[in-house]
């Protein structure tokens, strides 16, 4: 692989300015349309900065005790400080303290006993209290607490259950039971099925078989059939291909490709598609999709958990 690409390609060092410099211009387009959801860009820029080992570039304690004052008394976190709370920030928060192995720093019945709470009576979770059932949810929740190692606060079962009943005929997963199947949700479902340990749930050569046609004549990967090539499904797809073992199912060459001709070569970033504007999260999505198909340099990736392979280890193995 390493041959096959060149080590060079990747602009590791604009990248790494790109992100630097997001977090650092509160004025720029993208700071203020990120303000919301700020607790995301943190989790989506600093894991590229340590998949590209370049977290040390930031100050890790300033950042530590910024994502625990967005933590609401409900224990959910929001997306910044005294924003509300919902699942997703909730995740994010916890990824980014087990980047600097300071999920101890937390109160974690307290988070544990916000997410749990969430869960139905048949399994499936809603983002917040008022917000509507989806399997990212599902995801969000069952990742989070197995960070946490408080997975025993749900209904596994039932959790799985849900998840299952989202499954189609084609072999892929949607948002809630009949929906239409979607990467970013097989991503969710088969990440929650195999942290579970519930993969056999999945015939897997047939999801493959609808996953791996995802990959377009310019060798990138689209959502679903008839869409354009997006850098984001580089992970929503390769990640699910990966944990299902049927990565060599596509040509891993002519997507790394893609993923590198939507670098903005100049001012560093990755974009959806080649020449688009780039911004975090197709950067990081990038990164995290080149780091999964083995790029020279990058660190290793998690596929279910999201997170830096050492982090993970870290947190279930502590070392
Ligand atoms: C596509 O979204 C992606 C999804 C539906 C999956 C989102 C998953 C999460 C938020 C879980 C957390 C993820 C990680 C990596 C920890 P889109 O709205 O861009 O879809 P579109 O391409 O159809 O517009
Ligand atoms: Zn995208």
């Amino acid at each position: 692989m390493a041959s096959e690409l060149g080590m060079g390609e990747l602009e590791v060092e604009k990248h790494v300015n790109y992100i630097l410099s997001v977090e650092k211009n509160t004025d720029s387009f993208e700071s203020v349309v990120m303000e919301h959801l700020r607790i995301n860009g943190a989790y989506w820029g600093l894991t590229t900065l340590d998949l590209l080992e370049k977290i040390n570039s930031v100050d890790s304690k300033e950042v530590v005790s910024w994502v625990l004052k967005c933590q609401h008394e409900s224990g959910g976190f929001g997306g910044n400080i005294g924003h509300d709370p919902h699942l997703l920030y909730t995740l994010s928060a916890i990824q980014v303290l087990a980047l600097f192995d300071k999920i101890n720093e937390l109160d974690i019945d307290k988070v544990s006993n916000y997410i749990s709470g969430l869960q139905n009576e048949d399994g499936s979770f809603p983002g917040d209290m008022w917000g509507e059932v989806d399997t990212r949810f599902s995801y969000v929740a069952i990742c989070s607490l197995a960070l946490l190692r408080r997975l025993d606060k749900i209904n596994v079962e039932k959790a799985v259950k849900y998840i299952v009943s989202c499954k189609n005929l084609d072999g892929g997963f949607g948002c809630t039971p009949g929906a239409e199947s979607h990467a970013g949700q097989i991503f969710c479902c088969v990440g929650a099925l195999a942290i579970t340990g519930s993969l056999h749930h999945i015939d897997k050569d047939l999801l493959g078989w609808w996953l791996c046609e995802r990959q377009v004549k310019s060798g990138g990967l689209n959502g679903r059939p008839e869409k354009l090539a997006d850098v984001c499904y580089s992970w929503w797809v390769l990640s699910s291909l990966i944990m299902i073992d049927r990565v060599h199912w596509i040509d891993k060459a002519k997507l790394a490709k893609f993923i590198l001709d939507c670098q903005d070569k100049e001012k560093g970033g990755i974009s959806d598609r080649p020449d688009d504007a780039v911004d975090v999260f197709h950067t990081y999505f990038g990164v995290a999709g080149l780091s999964l198909l083995e790029y020279p340099g990058l660190k290793a990736i998690d596929p279910a958990y999201a997170l830096p392979v050492d982090v993970v280890n870290r947190v279930f193995f502590g070392r």
